[in-house]
């Protein structure tokens, strides 16, 4: 049996990962795409196959869909995914999971009053370099961890998405909301907690609109850069620098720091993870690189939520996992505000 699918939002993110990470899925099939710019959907259905639908109801109300990719602007991910997983679809939702805390538990509450699956499209989680160094931190390889420091930049959304434009909704304070800090930082976030099976408790942060200007030369009304301090309940303390002007080459590398040596990951473009012991002694390992906006490679994301749906699996990536990382970007743009630290509840 296939898993008849439907992409909502037919920018970038459907044309670079989901729709060929669903075309080349043998158990997954594209039955329709929508985007309130049609031309889009129709761009997208004759790369990929599968027709463009009327509207979001048509969709939903299509008894043959039975999942639906939300790509769509982040101030709309919560009216779609409820709407959705009402009408009985799974669904692979894009980070941020939305834009309030409100809005996440909404989506929760229609996941629990449903029997689909909702996963949220937190990608690091997959890349092969991360798996590989959180069995290395488990396996006590560098012993306990006490410091790290973690990446993620680019030179910006209006390089990134379909409108490559100053006016991108990117850069909007009511459809963005969170800015580079959400759009980047939701994702680090996301992935500390998974490499060091540890939960952040304080942060501190300090953020703002450095460089990107609107079509009228105003600052953008959303942050461009923010770096943060964290605590973990275990005691590890780390900084998480996101920035939306890293022009030149992007980076999304992190390094662990434990009691007998560190890991970094994506510092060499050889060797992804590489172990470096107080001994002497190193390792390097040769795998897959992470997707960037200029290579995209297999995210994984796709793969493990028709999984899911096949086998009834909870998704390895769930709506509690995208509303932490989600209050986290609160409490740092709270911290940045408020110039003080936060606990994280
Ligand atoms: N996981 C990742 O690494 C990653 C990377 C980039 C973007 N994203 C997320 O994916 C989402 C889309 O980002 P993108 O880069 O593709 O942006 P984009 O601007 O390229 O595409 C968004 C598309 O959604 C459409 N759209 C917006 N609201 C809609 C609605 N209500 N109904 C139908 N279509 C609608 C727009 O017309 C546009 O074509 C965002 O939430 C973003 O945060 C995730």
């Amino acid at each position: 049996m296939k898993i008849k699918v439907a992409i909502i939002g037919c920018g970038s993110i459907s044309e670079f990962r989901h729709a060929p990470e669903y075309a080349a899925n043998a158990h997954a099939e594209i039955a329709a795409f929508f985007d309130h710019n049609p031309e889009r959907a129709e761009r997208l259905a004759d790369m990929f196959g599968g027709k463009v639908a009327p509207s979001i109801d048509a969709i939903i109300e299509d008894p043959a869909i039975d999942a639906v990719s939300v790509c769509t602007s982040n101030e709309t991910h919560e009216e779609v995914t409820v709407k959705a997983l009402r009408a009985g679809k799974h669904v692979l939702c894009e980070k941020p999971i939305a834009i309030s805390v409100a809005g996440a538990r909404a989506m929760m509450k229609a996941e629990e009053e449903s029997d689909c699956v909702l996963m949220i499209g937190h990608n690091q989680r997959f890349s092969k370099a991360h798996i590989v160094a959180r069995r290395l931190v488990a396996s006590g390889e560098i012993g306990k961890v006490l410091t790290f420091q973690t990446t993620f930049g680019h030179s910006g959304p209006e390089h990134w998405a379909f409108e490559k434009s100053k006016d991108s909704w990117f850069f909007s304070k009511d459809r963005s909301v969170l800015g580079a800090a959400g759009d980047l930082g939701i994702h680090k976030l996301d992935l500390i907690r998974y490499l060091l099976e540890d939960e952040i408790a304080d942060i501190a942060a300090f953020g703002g609109a450095l460089h990107k200007t609107d079509s009228d030369g105003e600052p953008i009304a959303v942050n461009d850069n923010m770096v943060c301090i964290v605590k973990t309940e275990g005691g590890v303390l780390g900084t998480v620098s996101l920035s939306w002007t890293y022009y030149g080459e992007e980076d999304n590398s992190t390094t662990l720091y434990g009691e007998k040596g560190i890991v970094k990951i994506f510092a060499n473009e050889t060797y992804p993870v590489q172990v470096k012991r107080s001994d002497g002694t190193s390792r390097q390992y040769e795998i897959d690189g992470i997707q960037t906006n200029d290579s995209q490679t297999d995210s994984g994301v796709i793969d493990a939520f028709i999984d899911c749906i096949l086998k009834g699996k909870k998704p390895p990536v769930s709506a509690r996992d995208g509303l932490v990382s989600l209050k986290l970007i609160q409490a740092a743009m709270k911290a940045a505000e408020e110039r003080r630290s936060v606990r994280v509840k």
